[in-house]
């Protein structure tokens, strides 16, 4: 098998340093890495397979004057919006994980478990999608291949790093701020708690991304549209996204109206088949996922799956991963596995 020249672009951040982690994880046929990111962390030095890489400066220039098989971005929307066309054009293979290309008709959009066959040889563009769609449609894919979903309802619990490397630190700052005041001191008066819109420690923040016309924020509509991108445009679906007070791994409460009837159990045991997926599922022993259980792991998460008694032929279900692996490092490099079988 040949090996591949491969770029992370924003290569420091919370999701870049991950990618580094998974093409190691996967065992990626990785010939030749280059670390991409601003002028700020230009000439840092991570390493990649016990080996320091000098991070460069992403610049027109540096594309023009760089040879790669593919990149894997990570560094924003408005950066790939101007960078992802430049490698384009010099036939690199780009796999996005922000949303600037992925409800474009002429990109995949892809969780490789369920539609990889919409990669292409002459579709240089590729989006990873928003973090909180990935684990969701993960989960019901088995599930819409069986008994046909009609309407989807969920509410997201999302940690922090979904937010970046900021994010997190702010998380740290005001708990520690809270923890050390004794909890004298629990609404801080900070004017400005970015990068959010409230304060984050000890609370839930109803608003992730801006609100749209429909009252809806953008984040919610990125569910919406990419699930139906992915799944079946046919799907009506409706989410409200919380932004919780943890660090690493996104929780949902899904309800799912079918088609068909499905019970609990056959969902569990499609489930269980599926790729990827592991169900902890068993209340009698009080058996569920947590977003702590989920930290670091690889599988998309599932549990308490219950007929939803005030309706016929729907489910309930609780859907939980690492928002910076499946939700966005692992299904790139996934994504990245599947291409290089078809180039
Ligand atoms: P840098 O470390 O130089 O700021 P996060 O999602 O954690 O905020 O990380 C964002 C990533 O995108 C970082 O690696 C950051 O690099 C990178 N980035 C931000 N702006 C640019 C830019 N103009 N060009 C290239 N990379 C960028």
């Amino acid at each position: 098998m040949r090996n591949y020249k491969v770029a992370v672009a924003g290569s420091t951040g919370a999701v870049g340093r991950e990618m580094l982690k998974m093409l190691e994880r996967l065992d990626f046929p990785v010939g030749e890495i280059r670390l991409l990111a601003s002028s700020r962390s230009a000439g840092k030095k991570p390493t990649f397979k016990g080996r320091e890489i000098t991070v460069e400066e992403l610049s027109p220039e540096w594309i023009v004057n760089n040879d790669l098989d593919m990149v894997i971005m990570s560094a924003g929307g408005s950066i790939s919006e101007k960078y992802a066309p430049l490698f384009r054009d010099k036939k690199i293979y780009v796999i996005d994980n922000s949303s600037a290309w992925r409800m474009d008709k002429d990109v995949p959009l892809v969780v490789p478990e369920i539609n990889s066959a919409t990669l292409s040889k002459d579709k240089y563009i590729i989006a990873n999608p928003n973090c909180s769609t990935i684990q969701m449609v993960h989960a019901l894919a088995p599930l819409h291949r069986k008994a046909v979903i009609k309407r989807i309802i969920a509410v997201t619990f999302q940690a922090v790093s979904g937010a970046g490397q900021k994010a997190i630190s702010e998380l740290e700052k005001e708990s520690r701020q809270i923890v050390e005041s004794g909890f004298a001191e629990k609404k801080l008066s900070n004017k400005d708690f970015s990068p959010f819109p409230r304060q984050i420690a000890f609370n839930c923040i109803p608003q992730i991304d801006v609100f749209m016309e429909n009252a809806f924020t953008k984040e919610e509509m990125k569910m919406v549209n990419e699930t139906k991108k992915i799944l079946d445009p046919s799907i009506e679906l409706s989410v409200t996204c919380v932004r919780v007070p943890v660090f690493r791994g996104h929780s949902e409460a899904v309800n799912i109206e079918f088609s068909n009837d499905i019970s609990a159990d056959e969902a569990r045991k499609l489930l269980e088949k599926e790729p990827g997926i592991k169900v902890i599922d068993d209340t009698a022993s009080l058996k569920y996922p947590t977003a702590i259980d989920a930290d670091g792991e690889l599988e998309t998460f599932v549990g308490r799956i219950r007929k939803d008694e005030s309706r016929p032929n729907s489910l309930w279900m609780w859907i939980v991963s690492d928002n910076l692996l499946k939700g966005a490092a692992l299904n790139a490099v996934q994504i990245a596995q599947k291409l290089i079988e078809i180039i």
